[in-house]
């Protein structure tokens, strides 16, 4: 049973989560230029960067200087338990591979759970120098803007965003599910990064997304700031969001690109 319930206190882990991101947003930004692959994860084109474990070490000291019984699970450094209840699931750059070339569609991107429920999140996009925060029940905000996601419109008028996963089977799957999906849209667009991809539905930059293959570190923060600002967040067979698929639209949309991706296997690796 964790020891912070109050809304007060899910402020707070909102509060030093956004600090956090905006230091090691600062730090990640400052390496971007000139910066080389430094390993490969799960497939040769997974890669990881040594400011993404530079920014990830510089985020868990912080949190666990500030709360040192917390949990803290990492993309780059795995997990560390703690005791309080409270962990933190941080993806210190998500778009690595934007990151890489130069892109400014990259985030740093940290949530905070209780008792396994996002509680708290902060996302920041450094190279547009935005923060997007949120608290569950308690709404999102960028920039200290709140925020709310523009009306569902119906399917054919959707702008649907979407991403790829490292291995060239899963790969080639889900481009076989886009030429179904794409016939059925506005547009879709490949932005590179799940966190750009979630927030931007808070801010109406898309209509929808899905993806196959996320990590929790890559949805927990943007799927809190996307909820909070009324934004559906799932996953298969009408359940949570999960490793094999995130869906996020508004409620009305939603339920229609599910209805879509279901009978396309959107959730399998074909
Ligand atoms: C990736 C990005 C990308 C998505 C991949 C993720 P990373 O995160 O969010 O858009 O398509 O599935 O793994 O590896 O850059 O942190």
């Amino acid at each position: 049973m964790s020891t912070i319930q109050s809304p007060h206190d899910r402020g707070k882990l909102r509060d030093l989560a956004v600090a956090v991101a905006a230091e090691a947003g600062e730090l990640a930004a400052k390496g971007q230029e000139g910066i080389t692959v430094l390993d490969t994860k799960s497939s040769p084109t997974d890669v990881v960067t040594e400011m993404d474990q530079a920014t990830e070490e510089l985020i868990r000291d912080r949190l666990l200087a500030a709360r040192p019984d917390d949990a803290v699970l990492g993309e780059e450094g795995g997990g560390i338990e703690g005791t309080s209840g409270v962990r933190w699931v941080v993806d210190p750059i998500d778009g690595t591979v934007n990151y890489l070339y130069g892109s400014p569609d990259w985030g740093v991107a940290i949530a905070a759970e209780i008792d396994g429920e996002v509680v708290a999140a902060a996302v920041g996009v450094p190279a547009r120098g935005q923060m997007f925060e949120a608290v569950l029940g308690e709404g999102a905000r960028l920039d200290g803007r709140s925020l709310r996601a523009p009306d569902a419109v119906s399917l054919d008028q959707a702008l649907v965003s979407t991403g790829f996963g490292y291995s060239a089977d899963r790969r080639v799957h889900q481009a076989r599910v886009l030429t179904e999906v794409i016939g059925h849209v506005r547009d879709i667009r490949r932005v590179g990064a799940a966190s750009i991809d979630l927030t931007g539905l808070a801010v109406g930059r898309s209509n929808a997304y899905y993806e196959r293959g996320l990590n929790l570190w890559d949805w927990a923060a943007p799927g809190l700031v996307a909820t909070e600002a009324g934004v559906r967040l799932g996953g298969p067979d009408g359940g949570p969001p999960t490793g094999d698929l995130v869906i996020a639209a508004r409620p009305g949309l939603y339920e229609r690109l599910d209805a879509l991706l279901a009978p396309l296997g959107a959730d399998t690796d074909g």
